[in-house]
């Protein structure tokens, strides 16, 4: 089988970001815009990744042994940016994807048919371009008898150039075996002082060689990041393929417009969506659920038929037939088990809550396990902390906890105990049985 890698362009200052940030890491619906772009990589079998970074600090953190990191020092180019990642490519006899890392929303669709159009015409190069309306700042496509000539770059654009539409997208093949002999021809632009790697097109023309163009697709892909109204705009296009992806599936999303979505999200069959619903992270839905309006969920894992609505849970599951809601907050690793329901202002932290139970009315539930089929009464507060450390509570399967009743753990309630309302329970000893 032909052999592919790629090479991540990513060492530019991203100065029109104005950020103290690498322009990289900067997140589009919940991810790096590095990390947009290997995820897409990654449904190719490449040999390898090599992504070329301006600093340590731009280095996402991998454990995978086929993404390899260089350093260019000095930023002097687009081309002089793929010469840093030369070691990894002697004697390659693969195809070279180079992508831009500022260019987020390309789709492994769009970078596999480049590859398969590069090998079918067995070009030495293919690259993506686009007809814009607007193509200010990006280099210009020059042709000569329909095929492709030379790029020109803005700064070397004159008013006629600048009228051209087709644009460089920044996402190319090369062969393996050319990759290197033609960069290494490349000689600094006069007017910005770096080596462009859009000067390849025109060293491959003199050479005789085959230069392959696509013309992209969706336009939405090659957008380019470079100032931050550019990176909300990558937001939204995201957001848009993310929901679609999703109601295609089966989920019903009420209103698209105040509904955000991460990129790593996962919802089943049949699940609503109402208004105003963010979920965030590694957020996992399962299937019937109807969630909001006015929802926050973040990396947590929500069962079949939950009914969640204007409430906040972050870090914790929920199991089966679980109503969260309205005001509730479930958080930091509490599990909520099946047909258990918790709600008006009701704040769950490390706590299990068991099979059937039911929490509906202001408490504070901390560092607790609670059994199944337990009643909670209003105002039921457990006081986990002691001014030095966290304590436990442990209440047994089907008691009955009385409105405003206070445990101070560490304390345990026994199954089936009916604790009054407004007792003050203190190391299980003062009250009756
Ligand atoms: C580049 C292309 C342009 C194309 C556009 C598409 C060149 C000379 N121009 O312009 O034809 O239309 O992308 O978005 O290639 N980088 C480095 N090291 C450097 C310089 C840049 O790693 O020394 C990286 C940047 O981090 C970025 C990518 O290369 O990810 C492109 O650089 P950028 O300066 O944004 O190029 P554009 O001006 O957008
Ligand atoms: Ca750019």
């Amino acid at each position: 089988m032909d052999k592919v890698s790629a090479i991540i362009l990513a060492a530019g200052l991203g100065t029109r970001m104005k950020s103290k940030k690498p322009k990289i890491l900067h997140q589009v619906a919940g991810k790096s815009m590095i990390n947009c772009i290997i995820d897409q990589l990654k449904k190719f079998k490449l040999d390898k990744i090599v992504i070329v970074v301006g600093s340590k600090e731009s280095i996402p953190h991998h454990h995978d042994h086929k993404i390899h990191y260089v350093l260019q020092k000095e930023k002097m180019g687009t081309a002089h940016a793929v010469m840093q990642a030369e070691s990894h490519f002697k004697n390659y006899k693969g195809d070279v994807l180079i992508l831009n890392g500022d260019v987020p929303l390309i789709t492994y669709e769009t970078l596999n048919n480049i590859l398969q159009e590069h090998r079918g015409t067995f070009a030495v190069l293919s690259l993506l371009t686009a007809k814009v309306d607007d193509p200010t700042g990006y280099g210009r496509i020059i042709r000569k008898k329909g095929e492709i000539f030379k790029i020109i770059e803005e700064l070397d654009a004159d008013d006629y150039i600048k009228e051209i539409k087709e644009i460089n997208a920044g996402t190319y093949c090369f062969k393996g075996d050319y990759l290197y002999s033609t960069l290494n021809k490349v000689k600094k632009n006069p007017v910005k002082k770096e080596y462009y790697i859009t000067d390849s097109i025109e060293i491959l023309n003199k050479q005789g060689a085959k230069i392959h163009t696509i013309l992209v697709k969706e336009n939405n892909e090659i957008l380019g990041v470079n100032r931050r109204h550019e990176l909300a705009m990558a937001n939204m296009i995201m957001q848009n393929r993310i929901h679609k992806k999703l109601m295609d599936d089966g989920v019903t999303i009420l209103d698209i417009d105040s509904t955000y979505i991460e990129y790593d999200v996962k919802v089943g069959q049949d699940t609503i969506i109402y208004p105003f619903t963010f979920l965030y992270g590694k957020a996992t839905l399962g299937e019937n659920c109807q969630i909001g309006p006015f929802v926050q969920i973040t990396e947590s894992k929500i069962g079949n038929n939950a009914r969640i609505f204007q409430s906040t849970i972050t870090g914790s599951m929920i199991k089966d037939n679980v109503q969260v809601g309205p005001y509730a907050h479930i958080r930091n690793n509490s599990v909520l088990l099946n047909n258990s329901g918790v709600g008006n202002f009701v704040e769950v932290t490390r706590s299990v809550i068991g099979e059937n139970t039911k929490a509906y009315h202001l408490s504070y539930i901390g560092d607790t396990k609670v059994g199944q089929d337990v009643n909670f009464g209003a105002g039921v507060v457990t006081v986990n902390y002691d001014g030095e450390k966290k304590n436990k509570t442990i209440i047994g399967d089907k008691s009955f906890i009385g409105s405003s009743t206070t445990i101070i753990a560490p304390a345990k309630i026994e199954n089936k105990e009916n604790v009054p309302a407004g007792t003050v329970v203190t190391k299980g000893k003062n009250r009756k049985k």
